[in-house]
């Protein structure tokens, strides 16, 4: 993490300041503990990735896609780029999504940044500037910091959940997530979190399965109810978005076989 980054973030519990421990005194901080200077809960930094959350403190659906990705971070990968041969290849099926941020040289918080495959084509724009990554999978973070590091690009990695941002209001000028929140234990929460980040007259640019594939997913997984026999409601989450917001639009992506296989809902938030 970039010792600048601090004046960013803030307890996911309180949102009170938090300070840093640390030995080294460099630039990039590797290892080290943030504390709350409220709460006084403390959070480590570990190979550059800062945990706010642990496994064990997490429940429902959210536990069980920590887990489920800690396994699958092995085969995402190969399994993105077979998934999306049908539809174009993998390109064509980020690249949908991600023209439309405003990347204007500012920074861009991806909430669920899995192992940062959309990053190669983030950083092809000549406008896009500094890359900020949560997620609630360790494993996926570190086969993203392993990515990143190879790639030699600037990234600060957290580990967190996309309901509880441990970011400061106002902090980012373009929020991006793709293919996490049919499955989130909190979607509102979620799209709340990402609008309280986002600078005033920010974007913000959502994707994921369509409704008929994630029922399908959900039917094979077996999640379509949650432990509390809820049922997932996995409708694009157009209606979760508070009419305040501007220019809402949501379009069919992932095209095959005359059917949409995915949405894409953007947003702004007013200036
Ligand atoms: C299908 S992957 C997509 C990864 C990446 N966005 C991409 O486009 O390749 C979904 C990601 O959502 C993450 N995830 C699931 N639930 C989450 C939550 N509640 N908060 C943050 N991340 C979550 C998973 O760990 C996983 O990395």
């Amino acid at each position: 993490m970039k010792r600048s980054t601090l004046e960013l973030l803030c307890c996911p519990n309180c949102q009170a300041a938090l300070s840093l421990r640390d030995e080294c005194g460099d630039e990039t901080v590797d290892e080290g503990d943030l504390l709350c200077l409220h709460c006084e809960r403390s959070f480590l930094i570990r190979n550059g990735i800062t945990h706010f959350i642990s496994l064990q403190e997490l429940e429902g659906l959210n536990r069980r896609f920590a887990r489920f990705y800690n396994w699958f971070s092995h085969f995402g990968a190969i399994f993105g780029k077979m998934l999306f041969l049908p539809m174009g290849g993998e390109r064509k099926a980020r690249k949908v999504i991600l023209d439309r941020l405003d990347l204007n040289g500012g920074r861009l918080l991806e909430v669920s940044i899995g192992a940062g495959d959309n990053l190669p084509y983030l950083f092809e724009s000549p406008t896009m500037g500094e890359v900020y990554g949560l997620d609630i999978s360790a494993a996926q973070l570190a086969r993203c910091r392993n990515f990143v590091a190879k790639r030699g690009w600037s990234v600060d990695l957290f580990l967190g959940m996309a309901e509880v941002l441990p970011f400061k209001s106002e902090s980012f000028d373009s929020v991006l997530h793709i293919g996490g929140i049919n499955f989130f234990s909190e979607k509102k929460k979620a799209i709340n979190e990402m609008i309280r980040v986002a600078r005033p007259g920010s974007k913000i640019v959502i994707a994921d399965e369509s409704e008929r594939l994630a029922k399908l997913i959900a039917r094979i997984g077996g999640f379509s109810r949650s432990r509390q026999g809820r049922k997932v409601d996995m409708s694009v989450p157009v209606h979760l978005v508070p009419d305040t917001m501007e220019e809402i639009r949501v379009d069919g992506i992932w095209k095959m076989h005359g059917q949409y296989h995915g949405y894409c809902l953007e947003f702004r938030k007013p200036a």
